[in-house]
């Protein structure tokens, strides 16, 4: 190799070249903001609702103070609390349990799929029995789109119609992506995503949003978000939150969405030239029939896995580890019910690791860890054959 070359490197996300491409239009949108001084709920919150619903192809969106709130304030809007389960994936942010915690209703753990890592099928059903035996009422599902990745909408909805649940999409990390021709934020009653900075479409700060179709609850949890008080009200109605997205956060998501589809792209290819590069060497993400993934994340499985980090991180390769711990392992909630047989995400959790991803990966740094990846594995297989 030629020394003289510098090596490159490589972010494990780069808001700063996202910032760069951007240029100062950035810029000029805050500034804009800060001359009409609207800081709460100005014009460029509902121009953001509106293209985003236009986007996904949903009814209405619904923007609030980030992820967490969104899925909490579908649950505040359908009545979900004391006695009622709502099922959700054992694998997951943290976020997607302890809304339902704090609805105060019962989360009950599902397994996941071996090759999506989303909710699974046979699982739901029986946690929905699990349930049922312990006295709670069935009354929601949080599907998760982990990654990026919808989840498996159809076979879901099936459940959810033969058990009357309501299904609440977790897309906080797939806004973008696709299942069967339908984008994410049509795929359930409701969908729920965040605009935390590192998301496909993060801001400067935190944010999120709700999508419906549903003409009643989108005005309630229009009202929700603002205490309880409908826009056109004098009044607090209802018992809501303080949940509203800046100003500011809704101009930066503007311009961001415009860059959003071509962003999604570059992330494909990333995504593609890593299955190419490390297909065979690790076990690489799949992506199912009928499926888009917008690769949140671009998470592989390897054994030894903190050595693998250690390694990795010697040669200029930043990793990620989502998650350490499924969410029923985790001290707060060890109390609550899972499925019946429940035990790929223990596994999943002791074996996954995430590499850099990000529109903006050169190819030639990604070159870079492709071949790193592919060296440390094999001198760990290497060290393994010796010991
Ligand atoms: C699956 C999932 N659900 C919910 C959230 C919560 O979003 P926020 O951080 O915007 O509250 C996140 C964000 O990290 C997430 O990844």
């Amino acid at each position: 190799m030629n020394k003289d070359r510098a090596r490159p490197t490589a972010a494990f996300i780069d808001l700063a070249a996202q910032r760069k491409h951007l240029g100062d239009s950035l810029e000029k949108a805050v500034i804009a903001v800060l001359r009409h001084g609207q800081y709460i709920f100005g014009p460029e919150v509902s121009e953001l609702e509106k293209r985003l619903a236009a986007f996904c192809g949903a009814k209405h969106c619904i923007s609030c103070a980030n992820g967490t709130d969104a899925l909490l304030l579908v649950l505040m809007a359908e009545g979900i609390g004391p006695g009622d389960a709502v099922f959700v994936p054992d694998f997951t942010f943290v976020a997607t349990a302890e809304v339902v915690v704090l609805a105060g209703a019962t989360p009950v753990f599902v397994d996941v799929h071996p090759d999506s890592f989303n909710m699974d099928r046979a699982s739901l059903e029986a946690a929905i029995g699990e349930a049922k035996r312990l006295g709670l009422k069935p009354r929601a599902i949080i599907p998760v789109d982990l990654y990026g990745q919808p989840a498996d909408y159809p076979a879901i909805e099936s459940i959810a119609k033969a058990h009357n649940l309501l299904m609440l999409a977790d897309a906080a990390q797939s806004f973008g992506a696709s299942l069967n021709g339908k984008k994410v934020g049509t795929l359930a009653d409701y969908t729920a995503t965040s605009f935390y900075p590192s998301k496909p479409l993060g801001g400067y700060g935190d944010g999120g949003a709700v999508f419906t179709d549903n003409d009643d609850k989108a005005k309630l949890l229009l009202s929700l978000r603002c205490h309880g008080k409908a826009p056109d009200k004098p009044e607090s109605e209802f018992v809501g939150l303080n949940s509203r997205l800046d100003t500011i956060q809704a101009a930066i998501l503007l311009e961001k969405l415009r860059l959003f589809p071509a962003e999604i792209a570059a992330r494909q290819k990333v995504a593609d030239r890593y299955a190419e590069g490390l297909g065979g060497v690790v076990q690489v993400p799949s992506v199912g029939e009928g499926a888009t993934s917008v690769w949140a994340q671009y998470t592989i499985i390897v054994d030894r896995r903190d050595d693998f980090a250690k390694a990795c991180r010697e040669a200029g390769v930043p990793t990620a580890i989502h998650y350490l711990n499924p969410i029923h392992a985790l001290p707060s909630y060890t109390e609550y019910p899972k499925a019946p047989g429940l035990h790929r995400t223990g596994w999943l959790a002791r074996r996954v690791i995430s590499l850099p991803m990000h529109a903006y990966l050169a190819p030639e740094a990604q070159d870079m860890i492709i071949g790193t990846v592919q060296s440390v594995v094999r001198s760990l297989k290497a060290g393994v054959a010796a010991e």
